[in-house]
């Protein structure tokens, strides 16, 4: 069994040492073995151009994820968060996957959404599974629009992820029709960390709808949050749990599958 949080808050765009100062002593104080920050966490959400979001991104060995990795290794606990990596002069939205003793990997957005498409390069990390023995927990991430495509959460669970997290910036309120589904079919755990607040630029407000959740492997939502608060979730789950495909004595949602009749 494994302590999961998923944090829900409101970062500030552009306001790097605020948010990260939010999110080193939230992840000090959350009593878990793992705890899930939202998309672009360092950052805000909202930029219009490259030459803004190259203001405040960082590389993985940067300063914000240097000082979360240092909470991760002081405290023993798995981080994942949202932040804008830099990689020569590309800027990615990425997450970073800070697991104690061992080395930080970024996964880097796939499917950009919206004015996205005008300030960060397409994710190329692909789809990958972290394995943390302590936890006995393999772990996949995507990011927010990800869930759109059921080829990411696919991709990740046939990669042997038992547990599935989003960090998340959701500007529309129907993720949660699916992401109990993405869970089900899959059976994995889900866990969407979303933020709360609005940005405004110009004549453009975007709203971010929280209702962060954490989802079990039958799609059950084991906790969840409401629209506008900050909010830390914590469920204990079983990710050795999820590797059983089979749910009667004949069928196996992975054996079962046809993949020569797929598109
Ligand atoms: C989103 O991908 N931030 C909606």
């Amino acid at each position: 069994m494994m302590r999961l949080a998923v944090v829900q808050f409101r970062p500030a765009l552009h306001a790097v040492h605020e948010n990260l100062e939010f999110m080193v002593r939230t992840a000090s104080d959350t009593d878990a073995h793992m705890i899930v920050f939202p998309e672009l966490a360092t950052s805000g959400y909202f930029f219009l151009s490259r030459d803004e979001v190259r203001v405040v991104a960082e590389p993985l060995t940067g300063p914000s994820i240097t000082a979360l990795r240092d909470v991760a290794e002081r405290m023993d606990r798995v981080i994942v968060v949202g932040f804008p990596e830099l990689d020569g002069d590309v800027v990615y939205n990425s997450a970073a996957i800070i697991v104690p003793g061992q080395e930080p990997r970024a996964y880097r957005k796939t499917h950009l959404f919206y004015k996205e498409r005008h300030c960060f390069a397409e994710g190329n990390s692909g789809f990958f599974v972290v394995n943390i023995p302590r936890l006995d927990c393999n772990l996949g991430t995507m990011i927010c629009y990800d869930w759109r495509f059921p080829e990411a959460a696919r991709t990740l669970a046939l990669r042997g992820a038992d547990l599935i997290v989003c960090p998340s910036n959701l500007v529309t309120n129907v993720s949660h029709i699916s992401m109990p589904s993405r869970a089900l079919e899959n059976k994995v755990y889900l866990a969407v960390a979303n933020r709360t607040g609005t940005e405004t630029r110009g004549d453009e407000e975007l709203l971010f709808n929280g209702a962060s959740a954490i989802y079990g492997f039958n799609g059950q939502r084991m906790a969840e949050a409401d629209d506008h608060s900050d909010a830390v979730l914590i469920t204990d789950i079983d990710p050795a749990a999820t590797r059983k495909k089979s749910f009667n004595s004949i069928n196996d949602i992975f054996a079962d599958r046809r993949p020569e009749f797929y598109a």
